[in-house]
């Protein structure tokens, strides 16, 4: 069973809806591996499609410090607005959990600045499951750039 918007599908149809998916799954899958994770040992990768149409890994970094810890999505999104992209079109997360694990919110958020329509794919390194969403079905009634526009009536 799924909320309304997010679809268990697999790898074959997610690339019939993003023809970029198997790209940033490889991408995810590389970056997966290179996660540093001494402390959970739940090794995450991410890849971000960046506008310009290049892609971007990420994994995720842990720190002894637990808090200072970042996500594999995060870690991509950085990675491209720091290579000069100023859009991000679609993300790809994979996690070792047979049944896919999907972005927390705070990458939610994150993610959510660049557009509430963008395809975010979580998928499994260890089964065929993909989870498919747009972000405003991972997060409904966000906050965004918009609300800040509209808090500020002097501008
Ligand atoms: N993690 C991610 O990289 N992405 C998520 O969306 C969920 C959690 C990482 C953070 C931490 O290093 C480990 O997974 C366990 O929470």
């Amino acid at each position: 069973m799924t909320d309304a918007g997010i679809q268990l599908i697999d790898r074959t149809e997610a690339s019939a809806r993003l023809p970029e998916f198997e790209r940033l799954l490889q991408l995810a899958l590389k970056a997966q591996g290179r996660a540093r994770a001494p402390y959970s040992r739940f090794n995450v990768g991410a890849a971000v499609l960046g506008g310009s149409g290049a892609v971007y890994p990420g994994c995720n970094v842990e720190s002894a410090s637990y808090g200072a810890t970042i996500c594999a999505e995060r870690s991509a999104v950085v990675g491209a607005i720091a290579a000069g992209e100023t859009a991000i079109l679609a993300c790809v997360v994979v996690t070792p959990t047979p049944e896919p694990s999907s972005p927390c919110g705070i990458c939610r958020q994150l993610l959510r600045e660049f557009g509430t329509d963008m395809p975010v794919f979580a998928a499994s390194s260890v089964s065929d499951a993909v989870y498919a969403a747009r972000l405003r079905d991972l997060l409904p009634l966000s906050f965004g750039p918009d609300n800040l526009g509209e808090g500020r009536p002097n501008e």
